[in-house]
């Protein structure tokens, strides 16, 4: 991959490059993306599931879905995507990571500056007592009650029509608004916050950069669009940002 100069040294010499990452910088993993072919578990979408409604009508329903995705996470490894970023951290003193993502993958990968907006499936908290632990899949299997109070747990995550975490929230504007460079990797663009981060970013005058396999809701805020693989192509680019 070959850049213009101008971009080259822009690469080179802006040190605050946020990343905001979605599902498919784990699809290389095989951890499938929610609005992908492979987003189906049983009948059901992650909107139908993921939602404050869903688990009051059916919460076996709903933690058999998260217990199975849990699992199928737990035995995925980080992919070359995951590490660029990781290593992009060490190279930009003024590096972020805002991701969408529940899987862990990131931290697993060594990341340290890292949002993790809609939470991590890898850990619960109570619905009434709201003690927060992490998530032991052996033990969820058998009891979904909270070791404190006994009431149910439920998935420390984001779900459909739920606000989001103030201070994080507010951490992840101030972010955006600060950025030099923003990389916008793997997320469709379905979710609206995210999508005003780029927004935000671009507003105040970042480069945005978005790698996906497809063109997305973010790619009106692009001002380039790498088509691909996010594991092929970050490792490509990485060099540029030293
Ligand atoms: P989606 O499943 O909506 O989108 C995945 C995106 O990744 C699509 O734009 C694909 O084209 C792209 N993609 C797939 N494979 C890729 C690859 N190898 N390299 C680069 N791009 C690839 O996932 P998100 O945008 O993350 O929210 O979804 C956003 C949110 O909706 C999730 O965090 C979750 C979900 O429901 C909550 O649970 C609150």
């Amino acid at each position: 991959m070959e850049f213009p100069s101008e971009l080259k040294t822009k690469l080179k010499f802006s040190n605050k490059v946020l990343a905001l990452t979605g599902a498919g910088i784990s699809a290389e993993s095989g951890v499938p993306t929610f609005r992908g072919k492979e987003g189906l578990w049983k009948q059901y979408r992650a909107e139908e599931l993921a939602t404050p409604q869903a688990f009051s009508k059916d919460p076996k329903l709903v933690w058999e879905w998260y217990l199975w995705r849990m699992e199928l996470i737990s035995e995925k490894s980080p992919n070359p995507a995951h590490f660029a970023l990781a290593e992009l951290e060490k190279i930009k003193s003024d590096f972020f990571l805002i991701t969408q993502n529940v899987d862990g993958l990131h931290k697993r990968s060594g990341s340290e500056k890292l949002i993790e907006i809609h939470g991590n499936i890898f850990r619960n908290r109570c619905t009434k007592c709201g003690r927060s632990s992490a998530s032991d899949l052996t033990k969820l299997k058998q009891s979904t009650e909270c070791g404190s109070c006994s009431s149910l747990v439920r998935p420390d995550v984001l779900w459909f029509g739920e606000s989001y975490d103030t201070n994080l929230l507010q951490r992840a504007i101030e972010l955006a608004a600060d950025s030099e460079i923003v990389l916008v990797i793997g997320s469709s663009g379905a979710v609206g916050i995210p999508v005003e981060l780029a927004r935000i970013a671009k507003e105040n005058g970042a480069f945005v950069i978005e790698i996906n396999i497809d063109p997305s809701g973010y790619s009106r805020y692009a001002d380039l669009f790498l088509q691909g693989k996010a594991g092929e192509i970050l490792p490509n680019i990485l060099p540029y940002f030293k």
